[in-house]
């Protein structure tokens, strides 16, 4: 099986290559210096010349600060970008599996948003990643879009790695507490990929799923987790709110994504987010998790 993967030098392009290596498949691993998304006519020339059974796009501008400041780049690479590869893959007759993320919505909910939940992006990010869906879902014939949300593994900024650089370099960390979310492992949401495409992309199978790990805490009960599986104490994690922190883009006060395609499907769900971050912790960071992170942790 060859695979063409778009931006495979970011955090889930590392780790859907180690997936598709593993599954033994062929890849041919393109980074923003190799192939650039927004430039339509090199982009119909690379999915033409290597014509791969599927098309895996990883690539995206995802600062959602600095999309505020730089829109035009926001929309280029994840709106122009996407609408590309659909044009390409439409024109070969290839499938493409493509991501987006919990910031199409507005976080106004209180339970979790389903896939056929009414998007309302309320940051420039989101509305980029929203506008590439939907031009995806306009133009390409076969296409898959996951969403997914706060996303943590090796080869990327994350926050995972955030809180402990800052515990480990200040000792402390201030985190917002009125922002709750699913967070993901991007292992597992690789090897969730790799079983969609063994399974084989036909048309019953496109569209959008949510796709996470299990659960769903805020920021401050991440940041807390980490800290405690790392060996810190509670206190070392500050807690704070959005209005406090004030960042450039607003951010949903509640994303969480409720997976239910995927469980219709009959794909199996991704275990949950805690179990999740001790595997990345343990196998990926070196950490051994402290015995204290039992006070309230469970892996
Ligand atoms: N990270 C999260 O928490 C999160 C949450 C929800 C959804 N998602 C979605 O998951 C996907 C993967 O995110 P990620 O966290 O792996 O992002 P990432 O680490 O920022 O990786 C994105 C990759 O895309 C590359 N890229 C940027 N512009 C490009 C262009 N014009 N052409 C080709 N490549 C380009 C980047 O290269 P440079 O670094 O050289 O710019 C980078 O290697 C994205 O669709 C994102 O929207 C992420």
């Amino acid at each position: 099986m060859l695979v063409l993967l778009t931006g495979a030098a970011g955090m889930l392009g590392t780790a859907l290559l180690a997936e598709f290596g593993r599954a033994g498949w062929v890849v041919e691993a393109l980074t923003r210096r190799d192939l650039d998304i927004a430039d339509r006519t090199a982009v119909l020339q690379v999915v033409a010349k290597i014509r791969p059974y599927v098309v895996v796009n990883a690539a995206a501008y995802t600062a959602v600060d600095g999309c505020e400041h730089q829109p035009v780049r926001a929309f280029r690479v994840n709106t122009l970008g996407p609408l590309n590869l659909g044009l390409a893959c439409r024109e070969q007759g290839i499938p493409l599996v493509h991501f987006s993320t919990d910031y199409v919505f507005d976080g106004r909910a209180s339970t979790p948003y389903r896939e056929d939940a009414p998007p309302r992006p309320i940051n420039v990010y989101g509305k980029s990643k929203l506008a590439g869906e939907r031009a995806l879902l306009r133009v390409a014939g076969c296409p898959v879009i996951f969403r997914t949300s706060w996303l943590f593994g090796p080869g990327g900024r994350n926050f995972v790695d955030t809180t402990l650089r800052s515990l480990q370099q200040v000792g402390w960390m201030r985190v917002v507490t009125d922002q709750v979310g699913c967070p993901t492992y991007t292992r597992d949401l690789a090897m969730a990929v790799c079983r969609l495409i063994a399974r084989g992309i036909t048309a019953p199978l496109a569209g959008i799923y949510h796709l996470t790990n299990g659960g769903s805490c805020s920021w401050y009960q991440l940041a807390q987790a980490v800290a405690l599986l790392a060996g810190y104490q509670a206190w070392q994690i500050i807690p704070t709110t959005s209005m406090e922190l004030g960042r450039p883009a607003l951010r949903p006060a509640f994303s969480v994504l409720a997976n239910d395609r995927w469980r219709r499907e009959g794909f199996p769900m991704l275990r949950n987010y805690r179990q999740a971050l001790g595997a990345y912790l343990m196998g990926d960071k070196g950490i051994c998790p402290q015995p204290q992170g039992g006070q309230g942790i469970e892996l």
